[in-house]
């Protein structure tokens, strides 16, 4: 049976796609931070809910190890899990590290689940690495990443998801001849979530949309062994010019792993 790990899979547009997987007879390691939407999901799809904030470097190690107590091989990772441009609290807000919190749960915890869990992608592979960014997306200012200047929860959320796609580029390359892919996308714009309602943003489109585009990336045939590549819902499309700057990349990926102590593991 195949494995899958979705974060975020309590709510929105993660939810629905776990239920898919499992629907479609795979093993689904669904992560949440709330606890009895995860225990209810559990229940009801019959996954394995696994709990961890991703406010919290130590709390995604501690995730990486529940997920390998739970299976030797991983098939798929979908990460997920993020705050939109409107929190459940207003104004910039740091992570347990002294992170800006956005940069840390959009694209930091996924970026240091990855590769804590690249062993059991490699032993699972073909496998396949899906990032659910968006097309609200801005370059990173590498003179004040953590935004102490100018800070709004657009930019942050904009500048997270932009982190993605180029921690996407980057990880396609640094994995050709594995076996493992590595896509991105927008999935759908404005889908009726928790995130876009309380944007009090009136949704444009369905939570199933923006699951199909995930389930896309995630399972269809066409794009078995394709990687690096950013889709826009089922099509692929352009992101932000700064995903193509190896330089930014370079940087980025640098900042990345001495934040998440992965410097000297990772070559
Ligand atoms: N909605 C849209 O129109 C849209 C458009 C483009 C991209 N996206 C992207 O799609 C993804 C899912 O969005 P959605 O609209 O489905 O959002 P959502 O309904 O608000 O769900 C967000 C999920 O992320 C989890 N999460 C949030 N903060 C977390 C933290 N600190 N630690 C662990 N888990 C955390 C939540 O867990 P709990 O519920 O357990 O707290 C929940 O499962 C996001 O990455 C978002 O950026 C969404």
């Amino acid at each position: 049976m195949k494995t899958a790990l979705v974060t975020g899979a309590t709510d929105g547009v993660g939810r629905v796609v776990a239920t898919r997987l499992a629907a479609q007879g795979w093993r689904v390691l669904a992560h949440g931070r709330n606890q009895q939407r995860g225990e209810q999901l559990a229940r009801e799809i019959g996954a394995t809910f696994l709990k961890a904030d991703l406010s919290s470097l130590s709390e995604v190690r501690r995730l990486a190890e529940l997920v390998k107590a739970q299976t030797a091989e991983l098939q798929l990772l979908i990460n997920n899990a993020g705050i939109g441009s409107v929190g459940d609290r207003p104004g910039r807000h740091e992570s347990a590290d002294g992170h800006e919190l956005r940069f840390a749960v959009n694209y930091l915890a996924g970026f240091q689940l990855t590769h804590l869990l690249l062993p059991l992608l490699k032993a699972g592979a073909p496998a396949r690495i899906v990032n659910v960014s968006s097309a609200g997306q801005q370059a990173i200012d590498f003179d004040d990443v953590m935004l102490t200047r100018g800070y709004s929860g657009g930019r942050a959320y904009c500048q997270s998801k932009l982190a993605q796609i180029l921690f996407t580029f980057d990880l396609a390359e640094e994995l050709a001849g594995t076996g493992v892919t590595a896509t991105c996308l927008h999935p759908a714009t404005y889908m009726d979530t928790t995130m876009v309602r309380r944007a009090g943003v009136k949704p444009w489109s369905s939570v199933a949309e923006g699951a199909e585009a995930i389930m896309n990336l995630a399972l269809s045939p066409s794009l078995q062994g394709r990687s690096g590549l950013y889709f826009n819902g089922i099509n692929q499309a352009q992101p932000n010019p700064q995903a193509f700057d190896l330089d930014a990349r370079r940087r980025l990926r640098t900042l990345s792993l001495e934040l998440t102590d992965l410097a000297g593991q990772v070559t």
